[in-house]
């Protein structure tokens, strides 16, 4: 059937309208289904930034009903469930409870976390996590924390960025960095794309084992520091 040629022009005119206010991710064609464990200082704020830029983000905590706020909020990309449904529904999934329960969440959802983007945004502590911290700060948080979690394809970023960033991720003029460890590929540009929908910038430091040299209390930790710096001191390009 032939579409009248006024018929066309009247669907296009109000299509490249629709599009050009359509959020980045869905311009882009790069909407992805988030998982986010935890909805406190970090998950919360990652999430709607997530949900701006065009995700479908679920959130997940031991008492979703208590997160009908952040569904407000995020509407309509937003929804809230148990940690089992946003390890299920998702394409990558954001560990952004304390570290301390990385064991029992690997244990109970692993399962169906197998083959996902994982991203850990952790800095563990002695006073939270115990002593168990001092372990994991020995190996490095990248490869520890996936231990938890084998057959994902599992990330270690953000933790050297807090929620004040993502209110503001100028400083002095430039943007913050965020250095990205993992050894897949593909998780790192994803990743890297999730960073930029946050308004920061994204520093690919390589294999999980970089993780080490950003942990908590490394020379780039909560500094704010730029890409450049970020590159300077993990010496990549
Ligand atoms: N805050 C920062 O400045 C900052 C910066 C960088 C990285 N981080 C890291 O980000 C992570 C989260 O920190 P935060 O400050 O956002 O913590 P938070 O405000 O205390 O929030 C933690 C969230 O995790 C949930 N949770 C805890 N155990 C859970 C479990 N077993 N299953 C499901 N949900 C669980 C809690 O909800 P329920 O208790 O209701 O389940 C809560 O929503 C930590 O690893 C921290 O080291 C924090």
């Amino acid at each position: 059937m032939r579409v009248p040629f006024s018929l066309a022009l009247a669907l296009t005119l109000v299509a490249v309208p629709v599009l050009a206010q359509a959020p980045p991710a869905v311009q882009e064609g790069r909407v992805l289904r988030i998982g986010i464990i935890g909805a406190g200082n970090m998950g919360a704020p990652m999430g709607l930034a997530w949900a701006s830029a065009g995700h479908q983000v679920m959130f997940a905590t031991r008492s979703p009903e208590e997160l009908m706020e952040l569904v407000r909020q995020g509407a309509p990309r937003v929804s809230v469930a148990y940690a089992d449904a946003a390890a299920y529904f998702a394409d990558v999934i954001l560990l952004a409870t304390p570290p301390v329960a990385f064991e029992q969440l690997g244990r109970d959802f692993g399962e169906l976390m197998q083959g996902k983007v994982v991203i850990d945004i952790s800095n563990p502590r002695v006073d939270r996590d115990g002593e168990i911290t001092n372990q994991w700060l020995e190996q490095g948080t990248g490869e520890a924390m996936a231990e938890y979690f084998p057959g994902t394809r599992f990330v270690k970023a953000f933790n050297t960025v807090n929620p004040r960033n993502f209110a503001n991720p100028i400083r002095d003029g430039v943007r913050v960095a965020v250095p990205i460890a993992t050894n897949d590929r593909e998780a790192a540009e994803i990743t890297a794309a999730l960073v930029r929908d946050i308004g920061l910038e994204p520093v690919q430091a390589g294999g999980l084992a970089r993780a080490k040299d950003f942990d908590r209390g490394s020379p780039i930790w909560e500094t704010g520091a730029s890409a450049a710096e970020v590159r300077e001191h993990l010496g990549v390009q």
